[in-house]
């Protein structure tokens, strides 16, 4: 006899945005951590998710501190079935995190590596925080090395929104980017909008 599902994923449901910020060879993360502090793209992050649901798996939930972000629903996938946090939501898959934010516009799926990996094949948006080097020869993996990458945009199902524009991270104020040996004159982010392309027949490609 088939098994009747006993949920599925809406029909209407809210426009999935990635946000993320990538070093060489996409490197999000390190020991559970960022391995950077760019406080201007900290900025970037906030004003772009104030007042909506944000997704996160338990990992990046325990890099914030175990602590809510504030002014924003907060989603936290675990598949701990017992977890609960004070001032988050709980969910035990994106499918179910998706459910949760309801008839919500948007929500926005901010890491870490494994939720983003979920995340990316659904994906309607895709902010990318790209930090970078103008000197090709300068190995900013050994600057900034990682053990969490994000995956890589498969340009056929990603167009890109707008022009990023190149920004001096040497020009930034105080600190702008730490640990502080990395304040080099080199150094640069921009950042990158992509959007899914749509098949001919509106149809997501996964
Ligand atoms: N550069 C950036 O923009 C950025 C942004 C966010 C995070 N990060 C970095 O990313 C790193 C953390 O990423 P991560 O990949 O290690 O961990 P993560 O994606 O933050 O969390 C992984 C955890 O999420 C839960 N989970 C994942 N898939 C699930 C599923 N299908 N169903 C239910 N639960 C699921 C599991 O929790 P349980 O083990 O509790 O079951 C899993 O251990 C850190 O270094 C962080 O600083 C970087």
């Amino acid at each position: 006899m088939p098994c009747a599902p006993t949920a599925f994923l809406p029909v209407k449901r809210p426009r999935i945005a990635i946000i993320v910020a990538i070093g060489p060879e996409r490197v999000i993360g390190q020991g559970n951590q960022l391995p950077w502090k760019l406080p201007r793209d900290m900025k970037f992050f906030r004003r772009a998710t104030l007042g909506h649901t944000i997704v996160m798996g338990r990992k990046t939930f325990e890099s914030l501190g175990c602590k809510a972000l504030p002014r924003r629903r907060n989603i936290v996938i675990t598949r701990n079935p017992l977890a609960q946090w004070k001032g988050v939501d709980v969910a035990h898959s994106l499918d179910e995190a998706i459910r949760l934010a309801g008839d919500e516009k948007r929500i926005f799926v901010i890491g870490g590596g494994e939720i983003y990996r979920a995340a990316l094949p659904i994906a309607d948006d895709v902010y990318i925080t790209e930090i970078g080097d103008q000197n090709p020869n300068f190995n900013l993996f050994k600057a900034f090395p990682g053990d969490t990458f994000f995956p890589a945009l498969n340009a056929e199902h990603w167009r890109l929104d707008r022009p990023p524009k190149r920004k001096n991270i040497a020009s930034d104020r105080v600190p702008p980017i730490r640990p502080p040996k990395l304040k080099r004159a080199g150094l640069y982010f921009q950042i990158f909008r992509y959007k899914r392309r749509r098949s001919v027949a509106g149809n997501k490609p996964s």
